[in-house]
């Protein structure tokens, strides 16, 4: 297995492979950077073709969180941790607490949360072993699923793009095609139907699917046909790499956003949408919420700094496109820029304390 030459290690600070027979744990948690403070990220739990898929996701997903804390203006780093195996057949309470041991061992370096194939309920176990935990029930002080609060922000990402594409002033009358009606996907079609936006729904989940058509009066798609949809708007709101050579060449939209990590396969997919007239609205970006939502618990949940956090998505969308527009380059590629930035003026203080 290559770790430092591995085509997604961005010069990561930590890399741990944890490893605990008696329970069956297999994980691997990776630390970005902690220039802006400890590493927060989820911990996600999937049956992974082979170990390098899952070093390459979390490889991947740590350094999105690095650049989605500097992005929103928090003062946190960028980790992530994946289990390796079935949620549904290999998630016992042993598992969970021998990660929570594993966080532990960090000592505050990294703070876990639930992810893709975890729960809420599933970090009341986490902490019975490690303090280091966000995104805990409410009735053990924390703020419970930050999935709603993702939507919220996604929709308020929406808002600033329709307006920067179209000068729509509300979503009222757009088709949104939305990929995923999982925890995020689903609240996003409430707030998109309350909009009276029209809904095109997929999922692998046929149930899901059905339950949207019914509730939102929504259109259904295949799940290999979502993408094509004629719509002004794709929201990916199931897995990452959706955007490819290939499906961004068949492509029938003006605007796509949404809340699934790392939408873009390479980097160059930013040009290839730009060259295509799409309005991109950078994942690390508009899907911040949750992340702004679980970082208020670590000094005392606060509603007023979540609300403003999250609305604030909007603003520095605008922003981001405003100066993509102006400079002629990929909106992912400004959305980068914007958190190197912040992330250069905190390793200079650090190294200006240092001197
Ligand atoms: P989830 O696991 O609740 O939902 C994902 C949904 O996508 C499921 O219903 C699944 O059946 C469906 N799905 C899987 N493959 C599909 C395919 N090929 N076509 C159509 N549907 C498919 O996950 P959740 O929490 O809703 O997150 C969605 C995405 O947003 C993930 O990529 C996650 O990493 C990302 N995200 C989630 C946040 C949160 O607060 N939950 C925060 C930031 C990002």
């Amino acid at each position: 297995m290559t770790v430092f030459s591995h085509d997604a290690f961005a010069d990561h600070e930590q890399v741990v492979f944890v490893s605990d027979e008696a329970v069956g744990l297999k994980a691997l948690i990776a630390i970005h950077d902690t220039s802006l403070g400890p590493a927060l990220g989820g911990c996600r739990m999937y049956p992974y073709a082979d170990e390098q898929a899952a070093l390459r996701d979390v490889l991947r997903l740590s350094r999105g969180m690095t650049y989605k804390a500097a992005a929103a203006g928090l003062d946190l780093g960028g980790g992530k941790a994946v289990i390796i195996g079935d949620p549904r057949r290999q998630k016992t309470p042993e598992l969970l607490r021998a990660m929570g041991r594993a966080v532990e061992r960090l000592c505050g370096r990294y703070i876990t949360a639930e992810d893709v194939g975890t729960s809420v309920a599933d970090f009341a176990e986490v902490r019975k072993t490690t303090g280091h935990v966000v995104g805990l029930p409410i009735e053990l002080g924390g703020s419970g699923d930050p999935s709603p609060t993702t939507a919220l922000g996604v929709f308020h990402g929406l808002n600033a793009a329709a307006r920067h594409r179209w000068g729509a002033t509300s979503l009222s009358g757009c088709s949104i095609a939305v990929q995923g009606l999982g925890n995020v996907g689903w609240h996003l079609c409430q707030l998109l139907h309350q909009a009276s936006a029209s809904l095109v729904v997929s999922d692998i989940d046929e149930s899901r699917v059905a339950n949207a058509v019914a509730t939102f009066s929504a259109r259904a798609a295949a799940p290999d046909a979502i993408d094509v949809a004629e719509v002004d708007i794709f929201a990916p709101c199931a897995m990452g790499a959706v955007l490819d050579g290939a499906s961004i060449a068949q492509l029938r939209c003006g605007i796509v956003g949404g809340a699934a990590n790392n939408q873009l396969a390479h980097e160059e997919h930013g040009e290839q949408l730009r060259a295509r007239g799409i309005l991109y609205a950078p994942d690390f970006v508009i899907n911040a919420g949750g992340m702004i939502r679980v970082a208020s618990e670590r000094d005392g949940y606060d509603q007023a700094f979540v609300d403003r956090g999250v609305e604030g998505i909007g603003s520095t969308l605008r922003a981001i496109f405003e100066s993509a527009e102006t400079d002629g380059v990929p909106t992912q590629a400004t959305a980068r820029r914007l958190a190197q930035t912040r992330l250069a003026r905190a390793r200079a203080a650090q190294h200006a304390l240092a001197a």
